[in-house]
């Protein structure tokens, strides 16, 4: 690597290995951020965001949007992914190309060849937004990795272990950073801290996330 003294280089991408089967890619889509911000600007023309609520009524903290062919979803029902947006009926937008192709190369630097991802759920944090420790356990399919995309303002990352009593690890991540789980480390205990106020360049008061699923 070279020393970059002018400061006018993209960082180069490097890989910090967290567990078996799960890296943090550093920088990994920094080159693609201003693509990846105008197409979600796409969807969410289609699919607004919007919070939705968790099966005893609490407003998620994050609003939510997706696009792919299933989008997943949270109200009085419970927990699943589904063809068509519950607010318009319509079904989700198609993913962007540049989505795909970021979250199959991602994948492929994490040592998961061939990941098709048939959903991607749009997070948008705002100041005081957080995200629960959790498992991604919707899908069909869980020999799949997960992939996930951070953009905008930092946050902190809370990577846990398969059972929710294990204490997790944190992890900052910034605009760029794309995170793998899959194989041994698929379900694992995942959420963030509460975002912190600050302004980004490219996104202002908000942190966004991209998780790439194989739902089915
Ligand atoms: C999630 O697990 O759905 C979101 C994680 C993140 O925002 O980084
Ligand atoms: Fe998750």
């Amino acid at each position: 690597m070279t020393l970059d003294l002018f400061g006018d280089q993209p960082p180069e991408p490097t890989v910090e290995p967290l567990v078996e089967g799960a890296v943090v890619l550093r920088n990994f889509a920094l080159a693609d951020a201003e693509l990846l911000l105008e197409a979600i600007g796409t969807v969410a023309s289609e699919a607004p965001f919007r919070h939705m609520r968790t099966p005893g009524g609490h407003a998620m903290s994050a609003a939510m949007s997706c696009c792919g062919m299933l989008g997943w979803v949270t109200d009085s029902r419970g927990y699943r992914y589904q063809e068509h947006d519950p607010e318009s009926g319509r079904a989700w937008p198609d993913m962007p190309e540049a989505f795909l192709k970021l979250a199959g190369s991602a994948a492929e630097a994490a040592g998961f060849e061939g990941f098709e991802p048939d959903a991607c759920l749009i997070n948008r944090y705002q100041p005081g937004a957080k995200m629960g420790l959790h498992q991604d356990k919707d899908e069909e399919d869980f020999s799949q990795p997960i992939v996930s995309v951070s953009l905008g303002l930092p946050i902190v990352f809370q990577f846990g272990g398969l059972k929710r009593s294990e204490r997790p690890v944190r992890v900052p991540l910034g605009h760029g950073d794309v995170v793998v789980w899959g194989g041994p480390a698929r379900m694992r205990y995942h959420g963030v801290l509460t975002l912190k106020a600050g302004e980004h360049p490219l996104t202002g008061p908000y942190r966004y996330n991209l998780t790439f699923r194989r739902a089915r």
